[in-house]
């Protein structure tokens, strides 16, 4: 799927951005049949709404796009979107009303809203394209949206067709396309190369669990990221009730966030040293399955006592993240669609992340606003270190209780993360009903706020 802007020509038609207090001076400035096609209409200027008015000959010379007020604006993001779906076929350019730093943030959500998941059905395409605002820079703004639709497509693709090896050859054919580096470790090959809790969670499907690692850039600071690739979570033994089962399509939303982040990285040329790491697996049920009471030995030495085989994006991620750590890079970042816990504090519109350095949360928090990309930070909250202390073992991959889940599960990383600096997103990686830019299904969340917050965080 492609992210694209027009350009300009004769037939583009000039769009005026309208709010609902700008609409009454705009109308008393036109000719007389403009001011009676738009009465008529029942145009108000709301948000997302869109109107052609026809010249002399009947064809369309103006459109206008409602902007609403603050309160209705505040509601939502991606304001012009709405707006530019509903609009007929046609190249238009923003002519006025738009505020000048709301311009790149409209212009990523029009070409957002043409998001379309073909793979298993045509869909009606979107008709009206953007002429690129002047000021912009498109080719970043395009290579965003393109990272996001890499997203959103990897997530909407059932297990069916994204188990393990689908979800390397994605990563593959992204690192072909940037010149990047890749290795994958599968099956067997994660014990002899000391990766056993990605190879005991995934040992029990038929597609063979394995290691992805991606390396891109040369010179510059080291970021790793880290995203889970449970291509479908059953559960496990402790398997799911069907409500809860029947979206865990999505249970690689972090693998294909990272993927994502990593093509806006490649992309826009960001001068980094990326590495990418995801533990590849399937959580699933046969008789070699791993068991509630199993404990397992990590990559760093740690042991684990399994008290829920449901809790095994923890497990995949502590061994992608003692290897990432290794390395020490500057920084290191993870993604997952780790707890219900989190979905039930803070919902699906905004990414819960977990930080213990304040340069992080500021330079995140700034670019989360002007990116249209709402985070919440958690805490590490070290007095419930206990609660992931079972006794037998080092550590407890479901403490009991349940309290705070998303804090312990955190908790239960951050272990395994000595070297470097480290943030953690527990996303939900799910847009639940259709928004403007944002429809029902698979959806990128802390991305475009990781990448406009990196320059800052690394010192680029
Ligand atoms: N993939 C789920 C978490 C999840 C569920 C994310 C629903 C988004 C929506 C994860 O593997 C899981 O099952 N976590 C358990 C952990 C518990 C057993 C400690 C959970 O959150 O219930
Ligand atoms: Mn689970
Ligand atoms: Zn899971």
């Amino acid at each position: 799927m492609s992210a694209e802007f027009a350009t300009a020509s004769d037939t583009t038609l000039p769009l005026h951005v309208l709010s609902e207090d700008a609409l009454e001076k705009w109308r008393a400035e036109q000719d007389a049949s403009v001011q009676a096609w738009v009465e008529a209409s029942g145009f108000t200027g709301g948000l997302g709404q869109a109107l052609v008015v026809p010249g002399a000959e009947g064809k369309p010379v103006v459109a206008l796009a409602g902007y609403g007020n603050d309160a209705a604006r505040r509601r939502g993001r991606f304001h012009l979107a709405g707006a530019a779906a509903r609009l007929p076929k046609g190249d238009y350019k923003i002519e006025s009303g738009l505020p000048e730093d709301q311009s790149a943030t409209e212009a990523l959500g029009w070409l957002l809203a043409g998001y379309r998941f073909e793979r298993y059905r045509d869909q009606i395409p979107m008709a009206a394209k953007l002429v690129a605002p002047e000021g912009i820079d498109a080719a970043h703004i395009a290579a965003v949206a393109q990272g996001e639709m890499l997203t959103r497509d990897l997530i909407n693709t059932p297990a069916s067709d994204m188990g393990p090896p689908d979800l390397e050859a994605a990563a593959r054919k992204l690192a072909e396309q940037h010149g990047a580096k890749i290795d994958v470790t599968t099956g067997d090959a994660l014990l002899e190369n000391n990766l056993p809790m990605i190879h005991t969670v995934g040992r029990a499907a038929d597609r063979a669990p394995r290691l992805i690692d991606m390396r891109w850039g040369d010179a510059g600071p080291k970021l790793t990221l880290v995203g889970k690739g449970v291509c479908f979570d059953t559960g496990g033994l402790n398997l799911k009730p069907g409500a809860s089962m029947g979206l865990m399509k999505k249970d690689m939303g972090g693998a294909a966030a990272v993927l994502g982040l990593a093509h806006m990285i490649m992309a826009t040329g960001l001068a980094v040293q990326l590495r990418v790491l995801i533990p590849a697996v399937e959580n699933s049920v046969s008789g070699n399955a791993f068991r509630p009471g199993d404990i397992l030995t990590s990559r760093k030495g740690l042991t684990v006592e399994i008290n829920n085989t449901d809790a095994e994006g923890r497990l995949v991620l502590a061994d992608a993240l003692a290897l990432a750590d290794e390395d020490a890079p500057d920084q290191i970042i993870s993604m997952a669609t780790l707890t219900g816990a989190a979905r039930v504090a803070v919902g699906p519109d905004l990414a819960p992340y977990y930080s213990d350095e304040s340069a992080f949360v500021s330079a995140l928090e700034t670019a989360a606003n002007s990116a249209a990309d709402p985070v919440w930070r958690m805490p590490f909250h070290d007095a419930y270190e206990a609660l992931i202390e079972p006794g037998i073992a080092d550590l407890d991959n479901a403490p009991k209780g349940g309290f705070a889940g998303s804090i312990t599960a955190a908790l239960f990383l951050r272990r395994f993360v000595t070297e470097s600096k480290y943030a953690h997103f527990d996303i939900y990686g799910w847009q639940p009903s259709d928004a403007p830019a944002r429809p029902k299904g698979g959806a990128g969340q802390g991305t475009r706020a990781l990448l406009a917050a990196l320059p800052k965080l690394l010192d680029l």
